[in-house]
């Protein structure tokens, strides 16, 4: 393997230790994906330089003039605080033409609105969720066409921002509600889709123009499954306690019959080549009890502490973490020099 010398970009609140002593678990979950990264890639020879990057993106051109990294690993995921400027960064990665990790943005953008991704991937005849859009400050109310129960989300947020079980709504009112609550709390248009009930299913894939697909991995809810509608809340997703309490666990989904084993990847690959996504990503579905998987969203550039899902679907593949992180590496620079970047 070759040493390289990578510039990790990530946000400064999220710099971590240099060690995990006399950190609790909670302090962990914050910037794990941050310390697993930096300190595998120095643990497997490279040279890394972090760089904590909030606002201003000058710092990263010049890091790049004065440290001269063979390439950068895109850590960050919002700029001004705003998840829907991630692609900034990776265009200016491109326009300064030095390798970088990750999805391109044409992929991010693709990617990033609910409704969007949606309309691109149903004209590949893949099962999607029936949706609306409410934007800020208009009227809501739901065309006839779309039935109850629906989901109500951000349509440009991620992480589960503003999910929980009061985000299902069995009424035109709570509709309204939970809209409304979207506009004024997480500050972005709101998008309705119908309530898909059926497993939690996500399938982590990696590649530029060929791709690999990995094992379906799936989130089982564990005890708060009872009685309730289940989804991946804020709670489910990021609250440690939680997920012990009520046993919220995540492996290789089971009992899957081949074809639809095999119905599944060939989707993730058509999805990926739809969005134009590259470098790595986690498509997330909702599997209906007829074996009919709806495509929920896809993450370019997900999370890749070595605990979550994709880490972890990668290791059942045979690919340990060290591998995967230098896999991804690699496909940076190739994204580079097939666009005739070298360094
Ligand atoms: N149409 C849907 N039907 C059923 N559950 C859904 C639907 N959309 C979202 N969910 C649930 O809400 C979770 C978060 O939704 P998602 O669109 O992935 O938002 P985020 O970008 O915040 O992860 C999903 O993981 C899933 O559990
Ligand atoms: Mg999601």
């Amino acid at each position: 393997m070759k040493r390289h010398r990578v510039l990790v970009l990530l946000h400064p609140e999220l710099m971590p230790p240099d060690s995990l002593k006399g950190r609790t678990n909670e302090e962990i979950n914050v910037w794990k994906t941050e310390y697993d990264v930096i300190s595998t890639l120095r643990a497997s020879g490279h040279d890394v330089l972090p760089l904590g990057v909030a606002d201003e993106l000058k710092p990263i051109r010049d890091e790049i003039d004065r440290w001269k990294p063979d390439i950068v690993f895109n850590l960050l995921e919002e700029i001004h605080g705003e998840a829907i400027y991630d692609h900034a960064v990776a265009s200016y990665l491109e326009l300064l033409r030095i390798p970088y990790t990750g999805c391109n943005p044409r992929g991010l953008i693709l990617a990033r609105g609910k409704d969007l991704s949606k309309k691109l991937v149903h004209y590949h005849r893949i099962p999607v969720p029936a949706f609306a859009v409410f934007p800020m400050q208009r009227k809501v109310r739901r065309p006839p066409r779309l039935k109850l129960p629906l989901i109500v989300k951000s349509l440009s947020e991620d992480a589960s921002l503003g999910i929980s079980q009061a985000s299902i709504v069995e009424t035109d009112e709570k509709l309204e509600e939970r809209v409304t609550f979207i506009h004024e709390r997480v500050k972005t248009a709101a998008i309705a889709e119908q309530y898909i009930e059926g497993r939690e299913i996500y399938v982590g894939v990696f590649g530029n123009e060929r791709r690999r697909v990995l094992p379906i991995w799936e989130l089982e809810f564990g005890s708060s499954a009872m009685g309730a509608r289940t989804i991946a809340t804020e709670n489910v997703k990021h609250n440690l306690e939680y997920q012990q309490r009520h046993g919220v666990d995540q492996g290789p989904a089971k009992d899957l019959s081949p074809p639809l084993r095999a119905r599944i990847n060939s989707i993730v690959k058509r999805v990926c080549r739809t969005l134009e996504l590259d470098g790595y990503a986690r498509i997330d579905f909702r599997l209906t009890a007829e074996g009919v998987p709806y495509f929920i969203e896809a993450n370019p550039n997900p999370e890749i502490a070595k605990i979550e899902e994709f880490a972890q679907a990668a290791a059942h593949d045979g690919i340990a973490y060290p591998d995967l992180l230098n896999r991804i590496i690699a496909l940076g620079i190739a994204r580079a020099r097939a666009t005739g970047i070298e360094r």
